[in-house]
């Protein structure tokens, strides 16, 4: 179904579009022949552009967002009624939505107690690098400042977000960076760094602590993972990993914090990504499905333990958590995100994303006995990749841009899907699925029919 244009002068709104808004992640030269793309409506799973076209969303937003699909008029009404009560006060106050979303969020998370709110992925992670970061000073004199992160993973845009970005591409032409950042290696088995090992799991989590020694211990404050790398490619941890990763922090005393931005709110098949693996993290960080993207907001989730420490002295006035979000007290947000986690309670979406993501991994398994070019199939729940190889054998990746040429073939046949793109240099080679978690069986066959017609035709 193709939908009229709502407004009557759209070329002047994809004029304006042109003349001044700056685009995330895209060249911009292109648009001096063909038009930018402008989204204008969107209902359950599907989105029409401009010229009134229909697509199947098969990446929630492009950047597995829109959780609960397009179009809630619950969650604009949730927004709406509370934005004319009370729009906005600095959260050096409370607000309603703000205590009572806290209070269902971690009742979802057993072990955590705090909730700190802000407005993307990367100030929640910088937060917790912030909370990291005072801890060392205030009880480790300073020493135990290092933050670890995985390669292949991604934390955020900002500089300090950056600094921790596994992803060489991302980080490229943006230093020098912020000092006190140290990668480990990732965990990406299909790329298995240590062949003779008799379990990759325990082999890629032992690389971890051989980066703890080699840095020491005493210097040693967190460590940030995903729980399922996202952009780096849809990496699963191989078996035993998180169970040795959480006894290397026992070990050395790190606090373990893990960026739910993407895996957060029912993603994966279960609220958190982390709680698939019995991880008992210090630190949770989320945010893009945490409203579903119809608000902004994100959360530093913490321990009763680490909050402690922010408390410890009430004589001392530098004795807390000195920071600010402005809009982390905008009432917007959590108003919005109990409204979706409602949703995805009532509406059973954790379930649906169970099921949905097993018929997901099965059409693409049958799709790899069809294609050559599929040479790994992971993910959990509604979070898939497709990693694309020239050679099954040695498996060289596929050039960037054939795997693109793909992407492009399923927007022609009206499905968005995604890449990995720009962030990894020669591996880029990644399709990647994120419908939303209301998709069904037809949504489902949809996507991967498309994926399976452009396979033929890019690839033969
Ligand atoms: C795992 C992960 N963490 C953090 C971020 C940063 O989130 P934001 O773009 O909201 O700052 C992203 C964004 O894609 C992400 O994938």
């Amino acid at each position: 179904m193709n939908l009229p244009i709502q407004s009557n002068d759209i070329q002047a709104v994809i004029e304006a579009d042109r003349a001044h808004v700056w685009h995330h992640l895209i060249q911009h030269k292109p648009f001096e022949t063909i038009d930018p793309r402008i989204m204008v409506e969107g209902r359950g799973m599907r989105v029409w552009d401009a010229t009134g076209r229909e697509h199947l969303d098969g990446v929630s937003g492009g950047v597995w967002t829109v959780n609960v699909g397009y179009g809630r008029e619950s969650i604009a009404d949730a927004v709406r009624d509370q934005l004319v009560k009370m729009n906005y006060f600095a959260n050096s106050a409370g607000s309603i939505p703000g205590a009572m979303f806290a209070k269902q969020l971690i009742d979802k998370m057993p072990g955590l107690s705090r909730v700190y709110y802000s407005n993307s992925g990367s100030e929640a992670n910088e937060k917790a690098f912030k909370m990291i970061r005072q801890i060392s000073h205030r009880h480790h004199g300073g020493r135990k400042y290092k933050i670890l992160y995985r390669d292949r993973d991604y934390h955020g845009t900002t500089i300090g977000a950056l600094s921790a970005g596994g992803q060489p591409q991302r980080v490229e032409q943006y230093g020098p960076l912020v000092p006190g950042f140290v990668s480990v290696p990732h965990c990406l088995e299909y790329r298995n760094q240590y062949p003779d090992a008799e379990s990759y799991g325990l082999a890629a989590a032992n690389a971890i602590e051989e980066v703890i020694l080699r840095e020491g211990p005493d210097t040693v404050g967190g460590l940030c993972l995903e729980p399922i790398t996202a952009g780096g490619g849809v990496i699963t941890p191989p078996p035993g990993y998180w169970e040795r990763v959480q006894e290397i922090c026992a070990k050395y005393n790190i606090l373990l914090h893990i960026d739910e931005v993407v895996c957060g709110v029912g993603r994966t098949g279960a609220w958190f990504g982390y709680q698939h693996y019995g991880i008992k993290p210090d630190f949770v960080t989320m945010a893009k499905g945490v409203a579903s993207g119809y608000a902004a907001i994100s959360c530093t989730v913490t321990t009763e333990a680490v909050f402690e420490q922010f408390k410890d002295d009430a004589s001392d006035p530098m004795s807390y958590f000195r920071d600010i979000s402005t809009f982390g007290g905008c009432a917007a947000g959590p108003a919005a995100a109990l409204e979706n986690m409602r949703i995805v309670e009532d509406e059973n979406l954790i379930e649906n994303t169970q099921v949905m993501g097993e018929r997901m991994m099965d059409n693409l398994r049958a799709l790899q006995d069809k294609h050559a070019v599929i040479g790994d199939v992971r993910g959990k729940g509604l979070f898939v990749g497709a990693e694309l190889v020239s050679d099954r054998k040695t498996k060289d990746p596929m050039e960037e841009k054939r795997v693109h040429a793909v992407v492009a073939d399923c927007m022609a046949q009206g499905v968005i899907i995604g890449a990995t793109n720009r962030s990894l240099h020669g591996y880029n080679n990644t399709l990647c699925f994120s419908p939303a978690l209301i998709a069904t069986a037809q949504d489902i066959d949809q996507i991967t029919d498309s994926v399976d017609r452009a396979l033929t035709k890019v690839f033969g």
